[in-house]
């Protein structure tokens, strides 16, 4: 293939990613979006192998058909509640490709460039291994963390941010050395020496970030991999890399800010870590303040008598896989004239999105599913509140307690309701590890067990009232 057609190649693709974006951002268009994603990866990766510049495709096609089997089954293999961490795996390996692809950019002799040209590559080298080896090892940690392999607790070691200072500190100077250097073994020592210090600062980033905070780290992550997915493009000379890179690192960049913002919480003092140790909620437990509990056929006969209901779905609903059966609930109140929506936190459940996908598989129409910016000033309005497996994003003590950790987190003012009536297993905190003032408010009532079974036993009683 021409280098003219490789390039409309490119242009095209880039085009379908930007409107794969655009698609994603809505959850009707959303599955447009893929499309335009999968069809310009095919795309890019076709034109690729075709240019002049690849010989023998053997090796390509079976990474290819490996790397594409492995992938499509570990997707369907995965559940909605354990994506951030496959997410942040992949991350790593985008992480990996960089340092490799640094590597040997540096080693081949094929290319010869000469002057600024050539101390421009080394730059694009250097940094390129150096945000690599982050993403790469940070990736890991944050998957670990994620995947209840690594303690989610911060590590807060003693003198942390001046270590990482020294660190990078380390690595600009040793930049400065494989900059000077003209021999090329010096320069691989150098590179050795910073993927090693880049390698140790990703671990130790990650590692003093708590649990709370890891989906935004995951994100930040997805943004750290774009960058090193553009830098990888500047090493190879490759546009369409760049401009992928540049899409998935802006994107990721806006998407952690988005989640900082729905969590109160500074870009910074996410970065900096040591927020979000995970409280036991034996703790909270521990203490026995009088709770109002209700019966699955209460709820029924409460849900039909009213004229409006919002439902708040959370993490709890994604674990206990109760989405259909709520839609059904749904169905079953929209016939007897009951008007029910459903009102989204920004951050319920583990991933930006989490409930949307969970309600659109349910095929729980979209005009009633509103964000929590929409639905709040229509609490007040509301006769009958249902809070499925939600709890941090519920909590008014985020709204009323100064004192309180989550303090000034917008969340979803449910308490404003006539009625509420919040469905979990027992009386256990949140990720954040709050105690909850809702549950104890004379206006909630708690209906205890699994989501699914009590979801159930609500369904089944509509249907036999
Ligand atoms: P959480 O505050 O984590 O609360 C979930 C509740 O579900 C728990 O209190 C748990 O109580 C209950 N639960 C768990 N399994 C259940 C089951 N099988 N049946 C019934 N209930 C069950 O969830 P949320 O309100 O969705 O808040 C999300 C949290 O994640 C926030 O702290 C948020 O800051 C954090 N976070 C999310 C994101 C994104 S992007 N989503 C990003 C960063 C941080 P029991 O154990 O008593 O049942």
């Amino acid at each position: 293939m021409s280098i003219g057609l490789v390039s409309v190649a490119y242009v095209v693709a880039s085009i379908l990613f930007i409107l794969s974006l655009g698609g994603l951002s809505h959850q009707e268009s959303a599955g447009r979006g893929n499309l335009y994603g999968v069809a310009g990866i095919i795309i890019a990766i076709g034109a690729t192998i075709a240019s002049a510049a690849v010989g023998d495709i053997t090796a390509i096609v079976i990474a290819v058909v490996l790397g594409a089997s492995v992938g499509i089954a570990v997707a369907n293999r995965v559940q909605m509640t354990q994506m951030p961490q496959l997410v942040a795996l992949l991350h790593s390996f985008v992480g990996l490709a960089a340092v490799l692809v640094g590597f040997s950019g540096y080693i081949d002799p094929l290319v010869n460039v000469t002057g600024t040209e050539h101390t421009i590559k080394l730059v694009e080298i250097y940094l390129g291994i150096f945000i690599g080896a982050i993403t790469f090892t940070g990736s890991l940690v944050a998957c670990g963390k994620l995947d209840g392999r690594i303690s989610a607790a911060a590590l807060t070691l003693p003198g942390r941010h001046l270590m990482n200072l020294v660190a990078i500190i380390a690595a600009v100077l040793l930049g400065a050395w494989f900059l000077d250097t003209d021999s090329m073994a010096l320069g691989v020592i150098a590179l050795v020496i910073m993927t090693i210090i880049a390698s140790v600062l990703g671990v130790h980033l990650i590692m003093a970030i708590g649990g709370a905070d890891m989906p935004v780290v995951v994100s930040m992550l997805n943004s750290y991999s774009g960058w090193a997915a553009a830098s990888i493009g500047f090493m190879l000379g490759n546009d369409l890399l760049i401009v992928t890179g540049a899409l998935v690192g802006s994107s990721g960049a806006i998407l952690s800010y988005i989640m900082c913002k729905a969590m109160n919480r500074s870009f910074v003092s996410v970065i900096l870590g040591g927020f979000g140790q995970t409280t036991s909620s034996a703790a909270v437990a521990g203490e026995e303040k009088p709770v109002h509990e209700t019966s699955a056929v209460e709820v029924g006969e409460e849900l039909l008598n009213a004229r409006s209901v919002v439902i708040v779905p959370g993490y709890g609903m994604a674990v206990a896989q109760a989405q259909n059966a709520v839609c059904e609930i749904t169905k079953h109140l929209r016939d007897k004239g009951v008007n029910v929506r459903f009102g989204i936190h920004p951050v319920a459940g583990r991933l930006p999105g989490h409930m949307n996908v969970l309600l659109a598989e349910a095929h729980v129409p979209y005009d009633i599913v509103l964000e929590m910016d929409e639905i709040n000033e229509d609490m007040p309005d509301t006769d009958v509140v249902v809070v499925i497996g939600a709890n941090d994003t519920v909590n008014p003590a985020a709204a009323e307690d100064p004192q309180s950790p989550i303090a000034g987190m917008p969340v979803m003012e449910v308490w404003k309701a006539k009625s509420v009536v919040v469905l979990k297993r027992g009386m256990a905190s949140g990720y954040a590890g709050v105690e909850n003032p809702l549950f104890f408010k004379d206006n909630t009532q708690m209906l205890f067990g699994d989501a699914r079974d009590s979801v159930d036993k609500i369904l089944g009683a509509l249907r036999n009232s």
